[in-house]
């Protein structure tokens, strides 16, 4: 089949190349020139685990191509995907100005029978506005359209983006006739598993299905960073609360781990949207903007406790950070938490500098404006720092040389915003670890309670005391 991915950034590469992988003929678009180029050549603008080895495979087998111009690429394909970015508004709402340009130029250009479908998260109803506009240009009526337009929302996740486009957990199909959802569902029949996780549905229900989850994860993270901070003032372990959490079978084990709260290029966008589709509904959505505050609010403690530790005072204090994406196997800093704790850091007089595996260039322009410093390694950033938080929980930061931090950095304390620190490993170097929701009585939260001869205790137990 030939297909067109419009908007060559996370989510249209990955399609582009799965898609090629797959044997479909593809063009991926992008209005960059400078990208495209670079995606011709062979080589990724962004860091995604994987994705280069499948460019450079799928440009090889001459499946896969790239363009500039919407119109040369739309003969003979019988399915175009629109994959640019919705960034927010200053009002919360989803940006549609790319999205809605490419439209245009669609509505300009002759193609034969093809099913256009939206691939970026849109609000509800942007299907309909983008049917009615293509067939309005063409003179086509609602009953007798000359093009017809799915969703099928996408759900994969930086860092294993490949992983979860080769084997979805679901795909979505949105679409109000038959055509369509029969040629996507031959399109993603090599995916599909003999058709189980396709799931069908209207196109406005798979539209609002995607901000649906989004709101789902973000409300998990809330709610565990909120019963996080709870449970540390009241001298309760969150840890040892989330294993309980965790082994129910109805509440379930993902997302329940306290942090530096959500971020990333999807979830406080689409929340920030959705509340705007409900304002514009006239719905309170009570919810979502909880969410939204408690996840600002997580954002704060953790600079709380950072100026609370130097007694209020973080002027000419150095800090350093450790991990700038906004989680693992990522260079996308959009929304990043650390960001957002560096600017935090620095109009309170302190001095950041920061280092990240990938993400150093992207948090390099996101930070421009500021007077952060970024060092070549982690220990380098460590050197002579008050302290070090640890942001994002990369392989490198998880169990580092924690004698050669302690011989860097000038203060002993080590906030981790991850909750992947053991004290015991920190304190035979001298060092302190602080975790969002510690408690603030009883044995630290980061000192876990062994029991003696475990496996004795379970063959043979006794009543205590
Ligand atoms: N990144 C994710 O993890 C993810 C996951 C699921 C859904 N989504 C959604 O998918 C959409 C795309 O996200 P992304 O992260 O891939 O964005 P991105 O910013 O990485 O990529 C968008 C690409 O579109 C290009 N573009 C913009 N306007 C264009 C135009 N008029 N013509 C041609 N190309 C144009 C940009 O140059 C860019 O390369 C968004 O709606 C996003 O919410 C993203």
């Amino acid at each position: 089949m030939k297909v067109v991915v419009i908007g060559s950034g996370y989510v249209g590469l990955v399609t582009g190349c799965c898609l090629a992988e797959a044997g479909n003929q593809v063009v991926c678009i992008d209005h960059d020139a400078g990208k495209v180029a670079t995606l011709r050549a062979g080589r990724l603008p962004f860091h995604e685990p994987g994705l280069d080895e499948l460019l450079g495979a799928q440009l090889k087998t001459g499946r896969l191509s790239f363009e500039t111009s919407i119109a040369r690429a739309m003969r003979h394909a019988a399915v175009a995907f629109l994959a640019v970015g919705t960034p927010s508004q200053s009002n919360g709402s989803a940006n549609l100005e790319n999205l809605l340009n490419c439209v245009h130029e669609l509505a300009d250009t002759a193609f034969e029978d093809c099913t256009i479908v939206v691939k970026s998260t849109v609000p509800i109803g942007t299907g309909d506005r983008i049917e009615k506009l293509l067939n309005a240009k063409h003179g086509a009526s609602a009953g007798q359209p000359w093009v017809r337009v799915a969703s099928n929302p996408e759900f994969l996740a930086e860092g294993r983006a490949i992983q979860d486009f080769r084997h979805p957990s679901r795909i979505v199909i949105g679409a109000n006739d038959a055509r369509s959802a029969d040629v996507l569902a031959e399109l993603y029949a090599p995916f599909s598993g003999q058709g189980d996780r396709l799931m069908l549905m209207d196109r406005r229900s798979a539209e609002f299905a995607k901000y649906a989850c989004n709101a789902m994860l973000a409300a998990r993270i809330s709610m565990i960073n909120e019963l996080a901070g709870l449970a540390g003032s009241l001298g309760a372990d969150i840890e040892s609360i989330c294993s309980v959490l965790k082994s129910d079978t109805r509440i379930g084990a993902g997302y329940l781990h306290p942090g530096a709260g959500y971020g990333g290029s999807c979830l406080p966008k689409d929340l920030r949207a959705l509340i705007n589709t409900a304002r514009e509904a006239g719905e309170p959505a009570y919810m979502l903007r909880s969410i939204q505050r408690v996840n600002l609010q997580q954002g704060q403690r953790l600079l709380a406790a950072i100026q609370d530790h130097f007694g209020g005072k973080l002027r000419h204090r150095r800090i350093a950070i450790w991990g700038l994406s906004f989680k693992p196997g990522t260079d996308d800093v959009r929304s990043a938490p650390s960001l957002a704790l560096a600017r935090g850091l620095l109009e309170e007089g302190a001095m950041v500098s920061a280092y990240d595996p990938v993400a150093m260039n992207a948090a390099r322009q996101a930070l421009g404006d500021t007077p952060a410093v970024f060092g070549d390694s982690a220990l380098s950033v460590c050197e002579n720092a008050d302290a070090l938080v640890l942001m994002t929980e990369w392989e490198e930061f998880k169990t580092p040389d924690f004698g050669a931090v302690a011989a860097r950095l000038r203060g002993r304390m080590i906030f981790d915003a991850r909750g992947i620190y053991h004290a015991s490993a920190l304190q035979r170097h001298g060092l302190r670890c602080h975790r969002l929701g510690e408690r603030t009585e009883g044995p630290p939260a980061c000192e876990p309670i062994r029991l003696r001869q475990t496996a004795a205790t379970h063959a043979e137990p006794r009543p205590l005391g």
